[in-house]
């Protein structure tokens, strides 16, 4: 079976450019366009749901030229997603907390996520200014809020109602996670969600990653054994 939602922390942009003596910036471009092929195929392998980790909350560290040069790379592939969106199905959406992006930025992807509101094609999920524990903080304030209007009990708080106020409400919890570049943690990714997910690492840096490297991946995860912590018999 295809995993229904697979997530993926796109990792080796940098490392990537090294190698070829390029700059960071050239990096992260060739990592928008290997992302942007494999959405395609993705789809066509029949992934419903594709989340990925573009920005988190610990990048604004990084220096601001590399800052600036993503967030450009942001807003033109924004504007290649709403190009494409009249001819494909894809239906983009991101998590995290987009009132630190810029008031353009923001609108332009406010505009691409209701342009694709109603398309029945895969949903792409980009994870921006996303942070796992941020989520959780964000969804305990609503949750409080909540409980001191009146409008939930605080028996009422439960995993599933909790799961309401996090980013990824209307999403499947990923059932495999794709980390690139050799590196093994999760980088303040989907915390909550990934509970149960199948972890794939591999070393090849994202810039290459292709579908033949999804398929790898997906033939990996079919073999496991996913018993959400009962016993099979
Ligand atoms: C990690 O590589 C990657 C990122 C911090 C950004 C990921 C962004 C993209 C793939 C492109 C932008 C995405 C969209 C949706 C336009 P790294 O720079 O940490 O690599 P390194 O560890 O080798 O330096």
């Amino acid at each position: 079976m295809v995993p229904k939602h697979v997530a993926i922390i796109m990792d080796g942009n940098g490392r990537w450019a090294k190698a070829r003596l390029l700059g960071k910036a050239a990096g992260h471009r060739a990592g928008a366009q290997a992302l942007r092929k494999l959405a395609t195929e993705a789809e066509k392998i029949g992934v419903k749901f594709l989340t990925v980790y573009a920005f988190s909350t610990e990048n604004w560290k990084r220096p601001q030229d590399e800052i600036d040069s993503l967030m450009n790379l942001l807003r033109d592939y924004i504007q290649q997603y709403i190009d494409d969106s009249k001819k494909n199905e894809m239906r983009i959406s991101t998590i995290g907390d987009l009132s630190k992006l810029e008031p353009d930025l923001r609108e332009k992807i406010r505009d691409l996520e209701s342009m694709t509101l109603a398309k029945k094609g895969m949903r792409v999920i980009i994870a921006l200014n996303y942070g796992g524990r941020d989520d959780i903080v964000r969804a305990a304030r609503k949750a409080a809020l909540a409980v001191a209007s009146g409008k939930l009990g605080s028996n009422g708080l439960t995993e599933e109602s909790f799961g309401q106020f996090l980013d990824t409400s209307d999403v499947p919890d990923p059932d495999l996670l794709i980390r690139t570049s050799g590196e093994m943690r999760m980088s303040n990714f989907l915390l909550w969600q990934t509970a149960y997910s199948e972890m794939y690492f591999t070393k090849k840096l994202w810039p290459d990653f292709n579908i033949s490297d999804l398929n790898d991946a997906i033939e990996q995860y079919r073999s496991r054994d996913r018993r959400f912590g009962a016993r099979k018999d």
